[in-house]
């Protein structure tokens, strides 16, 4: 009686907050798909709120490993409902392709995938204006070439074509006309091909055919999950450092990939918010271009990156790799609310004999321990740490020796928040939980 009555009220202390949400806190590719897949094995529904195909979301399980672009990184779990919300851009044709991708591996998503009709889509011209936008700067970004930036630009001039948009065929003609009109100016004078309205519709509405029996509207499904004390996992994509606000502008990504901006890309209220889980790697890396002030460009960084296998999960370009920046974390728990962390390739830099991590930079002559705005203006100042250790695919923590619970106890210490997750290796199953 007292169990039963202990398990109920713990159930309930669980619900009075259902959300949690999964972030990044350096430049990407932290294991966050990783995070999420392990977590959602408790959850009723997985959000994936920002972002688009930019990102690449790993998930290693069972002797089985996914590369998700779109899907949430639950999509493998039938019970979990897998949802696509407003604050992604889609590009329906990469969609489509995962979609099958996963049929072919025997997974259906037919009841559990759900995508929000506010979502705007990737267009063809997105695509063009990416790598035109890209050939015109001084300094391209290096993005990932998807559309991304032109698709949210359309989004905040208010000329974007959303989900629900591909199911009406007129609607969907209006649309593509009246950003042919704005388009085809640009493209011209960069002696681009203009946009061809009727091929564009054609092609689209072939999408919309296969897309249909998923859209809905997302903000209704959360309502009801919450109502009916679900419990929500939202899955960050990107990371604090490609925040268009508070990230290497203009190094960064076209969106908000930090919790507030989770919350808006999925129609929630901050008061639902249980725990805010930062991820972040045991060292950084960093793909495109930007300042990276602990970068090793150097054998130091080829060592990492081999040992890491840090290659783009997207556009399987060399990642940049170099010593872990705390500076840089420490800002990430103000601005996401983080309530706790979880530091994946502990295994990956415990190879390393000696490890640097940034403690403070100098900047403008002066010590400092915030991140500027100019971070390009900052150099590192390290605290080093004895390695040498193996751990690949340790679970517990008492286990691990003791310059790798030194290493883990320092960061805590200065980030000020607990480290609930450890990976030890790629597999989910390689997690100390705390
Ligand atoms: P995401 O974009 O944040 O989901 O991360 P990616 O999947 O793009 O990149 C993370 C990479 O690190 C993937 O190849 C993962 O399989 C791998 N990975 C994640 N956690 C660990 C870990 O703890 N140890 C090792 N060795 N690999 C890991
Ligand atoms: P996940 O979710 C790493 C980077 C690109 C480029 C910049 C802008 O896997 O962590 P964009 O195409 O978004 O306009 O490119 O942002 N970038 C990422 N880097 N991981 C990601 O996602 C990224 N998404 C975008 O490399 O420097
Ligand atoms: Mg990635």
């Amino acid at each position: 009686m007292f169990k039963e009555f202990l398990f109920y009220f713990l159930f309930f202390l669980l619900t009075i907050r259902p959300v949690d949400i999964v972030v990044g806190l350096q430049w990407g590719d932290e294991g966050k798909g990783k995070v999420v897949h392990f977590l959602s094995k408790i959850c009723t529904m997985v959000i994936r709120a920002t972002g688009g195909n930019n990102a690449g979301h790993t998930v290693v399980f069972n002797g089985q490993k996914f590369a998700v672009n779109l899907l949430p990184s639950s999509i493998t779990r039938p019970n979990v409902k897998s949802v696509i919300a407003n604050g992604v851009v889609i590009d329906p044709s990469v969609l489509i392709g995962e979609i099958s991708e996963m049929r072919k591996r025997g997974i259906r998503v037919e009841e559990n995938l759900f995508i929000s009709n506010r979502a705007h889509v990737i267009m063809p011209w997105h695509k063009t204006l990416d790598a035109l936008l890209e050939k015109a700067k001084e300094e391209p970004l290096g993005t990932t070439k998807r559309g991304i930036g032109p698709c949210f630009s359309e989004k905040s001039q208010r000329t974007g074509i959303r989900m629900m948009d591909l199911l009406d065929p007129v609607t969907l003609k209006k649309k593509i006309i009246q950003s042919a009109k704005i388009t085809n100016g640009i493209l011209q004078h960069f002696e681009y091909p203009q946009i061809d309205v009727e091929s564009v519709l054609e092609e689209y509405l072939g999408y919309a055919e296969f897309l249909k029996p998923f859209i809905c509207d997302t903000g209704a499904l959360i309502e009801t999950e919450i109502k009916n004390k679900g419990r929500i996992l939202i899955e960050g994509a990107q990371a604090i450092q490609l925040d268009i606000d508070l990230g290497t502008y203009p190094y960064v990504t076209s969106s908000n990939p930090t919790s507030p901006g989770a919350l808006v890309g999925s129609g929630i209220g901050p008061r639902f918010v249980r725990r805010v889980i930062g991820v972040i790697k045991a060292y950084t890396s960093r793909v495109g271009a930007g300042p990276f002030p602990t970068e090793q460009n150097n054998e130091t960084g080829d060592t990492i990156r081999e040992r890491g296998v840090e290659y783009g999960t997207v556009t399987k370009r060399p990642r940049r790799c170099g010593w872990l920046d705390l500076v840089l974390a420490k800002q990430a728990v103000i601005a996401n609310g983080l309530t706790e962390l979880c530091v994946n390739h502990l295994d990956t830099i415990g190879t390393f004999d000696e490890i640097k991590v940034c403690v403070a930079y100098f900047y403008h002559g002066k010590m400092i321990t915030y991140v500027p705005a100019d971070l390009e203006n900052c150099t590192p100042i390290y605290e080093t740490f004895k390695g040498g250790f193996k751990i690949r695919g340790l679970t517990k923590f008492y286990k691990l020796p003791k310059n790798a619970k030194k290493y883990i106890r320092y960061i805590e210490k200065y980030v000020g928040v607990p480290i609930r997750f450890i990976g030890t290796g790629p597999d989910e199953k390689d997690t100390i939980v705390r």
